[in-house]
């Protein structure tokens, strides 16, 4: 059973003052991502950068990023296929990387942090439209905790899930 989230958890956009020399990861590419990456990657509006901290401290303990996207409608599995109109490509919001620091695993905040990441998507699908959130796993234990929540294969590649919109939507009524 996962704790309760801590009410001190914060997710705030990156900022310069958030310290991120200190997270360590299982996976060094998302480490370095954070430590080397992110930044320009805001700054250039590629993805937008999302980190957990407990203020007032601003050491970076998880975090994730988002973008827009879209996925062929061909990789969508034909039962909810059947169900939407006939584009070539669909809009989604890629939830291209999350990670938690690997002092605080096992305590809540990789699901605080997708919950948290679902949201905002919902909430910015309301403005601009995206039928579902796409993840890339990165391997099979990042694709076990997202079918954990819900996430299904898309057709073309086991590596990339999504969660439709609509059940989203169900987890925040
Ligand atoms: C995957 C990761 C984000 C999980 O974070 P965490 O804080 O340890 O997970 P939580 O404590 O929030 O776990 C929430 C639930 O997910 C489950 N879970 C956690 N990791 C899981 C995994 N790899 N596979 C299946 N379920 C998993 C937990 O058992 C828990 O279930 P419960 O609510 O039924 O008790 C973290 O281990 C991590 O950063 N890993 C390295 C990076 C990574 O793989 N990122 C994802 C792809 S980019």
């Amino acid at each position: 059973m996962t704790a309760v989230p801590h009410t001190s958890w914060a997710v705030e956009p990156l900022h310069k003052i958030h310290d991120r020399q200190t997270f360590r990861c299982c996976a060094p590419a998302l480490e370095r991502y954070l430590q080397s990456q992110a930044r320009q990657d805001s700054d250039k509006r590629v993805a937008a950068i999302f980190v957990l901290v407990q203020p007032p401290v601003a050491q970076v303990l998880g975090y994730y990023t988002l973008s827009a996207s879209t996925i062929d409608a061909k990789e969508v599995p034909p039962e909810l296929a059947r169900k939407l109109p006939r584009y070539p490509q669909l809009p989604v919001t890629l939830l291209g990387r999350l990670a938690v620091d690997q002092q605080m695993k096992g305590q809540g905040m990789g699901q605080f942090l997708l919950m948290d990441s679902l949201h905002r998507c919902l909430q910015a699908a309301a403005g601009i439209a995206a039928m579902a959130v796409v993840v890339d796993a990165k391997d099979a234990s990042a694709a076990a905790f997202y079918q954990h929540f819900g996430f299904i294969p898309l057709n073309l590649s086991a590596s990339r899930l999504f969660l439709p919109m609509a059940t989203i939507a169900t987890l925040f009524d």
